[in-house]
């Protein structure tokens, strides 16, 4: 057995089923705040769930709300909401009730507004590394199951001026409590579930095949894709089944500490460099390149993936990359970049993008540049090389 200490970093508390937003009020109040500032979007102010929260709250909780969070946030969105949490002067918790653009947005407003400076001096790679000082414990409730932001260190954000998508990691970042409730899933439409549950079995796939994996991360991972395989379909088609999108919340958790523990791999990076020059859904470009990268990761890890082929399928032996895509057919997802109009003639700089991380996560296969280049060739045009 190795010497090597590791570490779970995890939510101390976390608690599903239909109604878990009603337990919002409950740890606010364990938490010994009194002040919470609530950040969310407007698509679930429209659906109620942000309304439901406030007058569930106990009247000595003050309330301060950030409701105009939008899909993909910017530096600037992040900081408008870094300015609004300063001037909630004696906010002692912070409650997140969207998406991963709103969870990530909370997290990293939190950091500007409780240590200053820029977000770019907190980012991933950035050197040296700002330390981050102070933050506010967090209650991350998921309204679609894919990011796992509520289990994650993790915090993403888009800078247009650098055509970038990065992120600030810190294990302090992992909410304290995460609240999954599948009630307030059940309006996420068929495109959007399809897109977040391919990005929650992204994430399970590739924490299994990490260099950085470990025995407790691969029992995060494989459960989460039993669970994405047992439940994502039927969440895409039949919306308002409680138990399906209670166990993609359930996957979409696992599958956010499975990687947050490990590490992401090649398909991220690709999908975050696309992110960072147009503004398509993340779980759906990840959907696009999840089977070319296993194709290419293959040789480094088969057994690995002869797991993962099993638990997708429940049959010994399946091919996991084939089960993947009979997947992504069925819950009627792109197949290719060049459905999502990425243009081929921004491939030679989307590469050297990518390229620039591609080897720093715990991708189970080194690559080159011409190999990235290849890999986003492959996925724009799937059809090229059968022909
Ligand atoms: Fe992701």
């Amino acid at each position: 057995m190795s010497q090597v200490v590791r570490t779970l970093d995890l939510p101390r508390r976390v608690e599903w089923g239909a109604g878990a937003l009603a337990r919002v009020a409950d740890a606010v109040v364990a938490l010994g705040a009194t002040h919470a500032f609530v950040v969310s979007d407007q698509a679930v102010a429209q659906a109620g769930h942000l309304e439901r929260l406030l007058a569930d709250l106990p009247a000595a909780v003050h309330a301060t709300v950030y409701d105009r969070v939008e899909p993909e946030p910017t530096v600037a969105v992040i900081e408008r909401v870094a300015e609004a949490l300063r001037a909630a002067d004696g906010a002692d918790v912070l409650v997140s009730l969207g998406g991963g653009s709103v969870m990530d947005t909370a997290k990293n407003a939190a950091v500007l507004a409780l240590n200053g400076g820029a977000l770019s001096d907190y980012e991933d790679g950035a050197d040296p590394a700002r330390p981050i000082s102070r933050l506010l414990p967090h209650i991350a409730v998921p309204t679609t199951a894919g990011t796992g932001s509520e289990a994650t260190a993790w915090a993403v954000f888009v800078d247009p001026t650098r055509r970038l998508k990065n992120a600030v990691f810190d294990p302090r970042l992992v909410p304290a409590v995460a609240l999954l409730d599948p009630e307030v899933t059940v309006s996420v439409p068929p495109g959007v579930t399809a897109g977040t549950g391919m990005d929650a079995l992204t994430h399970a796939m590739e924490a299994f095949v990490s260099r950085l994996a470990n025995p407790a991360t691969d029992a995060l991972a494989l459960q989460a894709v039993e669970l994405v395989a047992l439940h994502l379909r039927r969440a895409v088609t039949e919306g308002a089944d409680l138990e399906a999108r209670a166990g993609m919340l359930l996957a979409s958790f696992l599958a956010g500490a499975a990687f947050s523990n490990s590490s992401c791999g090649l398909v991220h990076t690709l999908s975050e460099a696309l992110g960072g020059f147009y503004r398509l859904p993340h779980g759906v470009t990840n959907g696009v390149l999840l089977a070319p990268v296993m194709e290419f990761n293959a040789p480094s890890c088969a057994a690995r993936y002869a797991r993962l082929g099993a638990a997708l399928t429940g049959a010994p032996g399946a091919d996991a990359a084939a089960a993947v895509r009979s997947l992504g057919a069925d819950i009627g997802l792109p197949r290719s970049l060049a459905e999502l109009g990425v243009p081929a003639g921004d491939l030679p700089a989307l590469a050297a993008a990518a390229f620039e991380w591609a080897n720093d996560a715990g991708n189970p296969r080194d690559v080159t540049l011409e190999q990235v280049h290849g890999l986003l060739e492959r996925a724009l045009d799937p059809g090229k090389d059968r022909a």
